[in-house]
């Protein structure tokens, strides 16, 4: 089976193509035009310019990725795209022209939710289907510690009840003065700094959820005291990530305890930061769990993890319809 997706949740657009009939399947091409410079002179994404953009390119990146693969659009079986959660007008874009070309080569249709394609990332390249664990998807938009059972059984353990981890990244980065999207700017910073030179809080609210707000709070009344901020700003930035990843850990390692799982995964835009990585891969090293990262080409958005997760789902039978809209507030488990 030859699957394209598209992937246009926020500001990157996205396709890929992947094909296969056992694990692991053979990711054939995976191209991202991304829009950050547009968006970082406004300090975020501008969603009328993000979907946009998602028009302009979309048609010449299904083309070009196609080429890639070495591929004619005749030789796709199914077509999928994300559904949710995401920016609307940028979701359309995306979910309506995979599925109209579906309708237009009577091919499969598959929405897929864009959390569960970071949440199986890092299985993309394994052998096997994901093994029952528990997942810690941290992105610009959701700070999730999901127990996986398997494909498509899923349960929320814990969840940032304010800001996400990245949104933390992003909005700290922009109090210290650096351009968006902040994440990286801090990892970058953070080596030059004393990740001891600021007691920052490590908020634990009730069982195994997050807060990141208080930490940005703290920053920010740090920041309003000293007489030159800019002399500290590495020692701010890595301050604050050793906050970050300290809570990180401790929560997801503590979740793992608990569940009884003998292996942890980690994804979202936030997992490209190598100090987590490194941090939670010495956390799961001393408590004998195995760890399994996203690679680092598949943390941001991109189109491959939206392929694979079609891919498993496409396999197990599952098809959307060409009536299904896109929710920009898709939850992972639907409350019940
Ligand atoms: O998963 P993603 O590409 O988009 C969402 O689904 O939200 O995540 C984007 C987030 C941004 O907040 C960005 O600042 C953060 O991931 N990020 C990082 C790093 N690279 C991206 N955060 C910390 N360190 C990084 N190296
Ligand atoms: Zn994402």
């Amino acid at each position: 089976m030859t699957i394209l997706a598209l992937e246009t949740s926020c500001d990157e657009s996205a396709a890929a193509i992947l094909r296969g009939d056992n694990h692991p399947p053979t990711l054939l091409a995976s191209l991202i035009s991304s829009q950050i410079d547009l968006h970082r002179a406004y300090g975020g994404v501008v969603p009328e310019i993000a979907s946009r953009n998602h028009a302009l390119r979309l048609h010449p990146l299904v083309e070009q990725t196609l080429a890639a693969a070495g591929l004619r659009i005749d030789q796709i079986d199914a077509f999928a795209a994300t559904r949710g959660p995401g920016l609307a007008s940028s979701l359309l874009v995306g979910h309506t022209m995979a599925k109209a070309l579906a309708l237009a080569s009577g091919k499969p249709f598959l929405s897929v939710n864009h959390m569960e394609g970071h949440l199986l990332s890092p299985f993309l390249d394994s052998n096997s289907p994901p093994p029952p664990h528990l997942a810690l998807i941290v992105s610009g938009g959701h700070t999730l510690l999901i127990h996986v059972r398997g494909i498509g059984d899923y349960s929320v353990v814990g969840r940032s009840i304010d800001d996400a981890a990245g949104e933390a990244f992003d909005k700290v980065a922009r109090l210290l003065g650096l351009p968006y999207p902040g994440g990286p700017e801090i990892e970058r910073l953070a080596p030059h700094g004393d990740p001891t030179a600021f007691p920052f809080p490590r908020s634990t609210p009730g069982d195994f959820d997050f807060s990141f707000s208080g930490l940005k709070t703290a920053v920010l009344y740090t920041l309003q005291k000293l007489d030159d901020p800019t002399r500290h700003t590495a020692d701010l930035a890595a301050s604050f990530q050793a906050a970050v990843i300290d809570v990180l850990c401790s929560r997801t390692l503590a979740a793992a305890r608990e569940m009884g799982v003998n292996l942890v995964s980690l994804s979202g835009g936030v997992s490209c930061n190598k100090a987590l990585r490194n941090a939670l891969q010495a956390a799961c090293a001393d408590a004998a769990l195995d760890f399994r990262p996203c690679p680092p080409t598949l943390s941001t958005d991109n189109a491959a993890m939206i392929v694979f997760a079609a891919w498993l789902h496409l396999r197990q039978g599952h098809r959307s319809l060409l009536t299904e809209d896109i929710d920009p507030n898709l939850l992972l488990v639907p409350a019940s």
